[in-house]
């Protein structure tokens, strides 16, 4: 029997996923089918609702629908719940749509085990109050900085951010302008959608330094504007490849319960983005 999976997203056509859990099935030994399907904010549940009906196991859930995906899960993991974000959705034997996210996962175990930095007693800088901000907050901050600081244009988004996880760790929060006064950050996240656009968030000069990974959620095959700016200015710089494979990874794992090695997929991603 092949299980079948999607990821749902708005645009989608260039989602590396399918190609990543093919590669992960076949690494594996499991037989999965894994496409791709754009949805709106209109069909999003119906969407969701026919999949699971037609006898899938699961899909993921990419931008802009992270958030809309609390609402249509019967079970929240902890993770999901805490961040009102889904990236995971299983489609659980008992009839339930259970979310998860394993974006924060995903982003730590690249940072930590990819690029081997260590974020314990590290300054973090994240760029970005919306879905894909949300999802990583918790994991971040379980790998015990000393600081992580929110920045987003809209700084009321990033104060409900900072309160919503202030039990878990000394989680701060302004608006972009307040960036000028602080010291620079041993990792900093950009997860706005601006690298989308080949647009650059509004940053002063001295928050990189040569210590500095810069890190931007986005991944492409060029580097983006973020990670160019950052590196001219001395920083070292990540795509968010990495990220990508290691949450599809932990996706694997819950919908099939087994682990992947993830570094075997590496080289044909990047045969494939180049
Ligand atoms: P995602 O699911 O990718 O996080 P999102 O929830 O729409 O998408 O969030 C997009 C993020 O990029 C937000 O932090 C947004 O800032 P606002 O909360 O102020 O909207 C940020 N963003 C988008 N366009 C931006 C721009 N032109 N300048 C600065 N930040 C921008």
């Amino acid at each position: 029997m092949i299980n079948r999976y999607t990821v749902i997203g708005q645009p989608i056509a260039h989602s590396l996923s399918p190609v990543v859990h093919q590669l992960f099935g076949d690494l594996t030994q499991r037989k999965v089918k894994y496409t791709r399907t754009e949805a709106t904010p209109e069909t999003f549940e119906s969407i969701v609702l026919d999949w699971q009906r037609s006898g899938a196991k699961g899909c993921n859930i990419t931008a802009p629908f992270k958030e809309l995906a609390v609402t249509v899960c019967q079970r929240m993991a902890p993770n999901a719940k805490r961040a009102g974000s889904v990236n995971t959705i299983e489609m659980h034997r008992d009839g339930a749509l259970v979310g998860h996210n394993t974006d924060g996962a995903g982003l730590v175990a690249d940072i930590v085990v990819n690029k081997r930095r260590v974020l314990k007693d590290s300054r973090i800088l994240l760029l970005g109050a919306g879905g894909a901000a949300r999802g990583v907050i918790a994991p971040l901050l379980d790998a015990g900085p000393t600081m992580l600081h929110v920045a987003n244009r809209t700084n009321a988004k990033a104060d409900t951010l900072a309160s919503l996880f202030s039990d878990m760790g000394p989680v701060s929060a302004s608006g972009y302008e307040a960036l000028g006064d602080m010291a620079a950050f041993d990792v900093m996240i950009n997860a706005t959608s601006l690298s989308l656009n080949g647009e650059m968030p509004p940053l002063p000069n001295g928050l990189v330094g040569s210590q500095t990974l810069a890190y931007d959620m986005t991944y492409a095959k060029q580097d983006t504007v973020f990670m160019s700016w950052s590196r001219s200015r001395g920083a070292d710089t990540s795509s968010g490849l990495g990220m990508l494979v290691e949450q599809a990874a932990e996706s694997f794992f819950i919908w099939e319960g087994v682990r992947p090695k993830t570094r075997m997929v590496y080289p044909r991603l990047r045969e494939l983005l180049s």
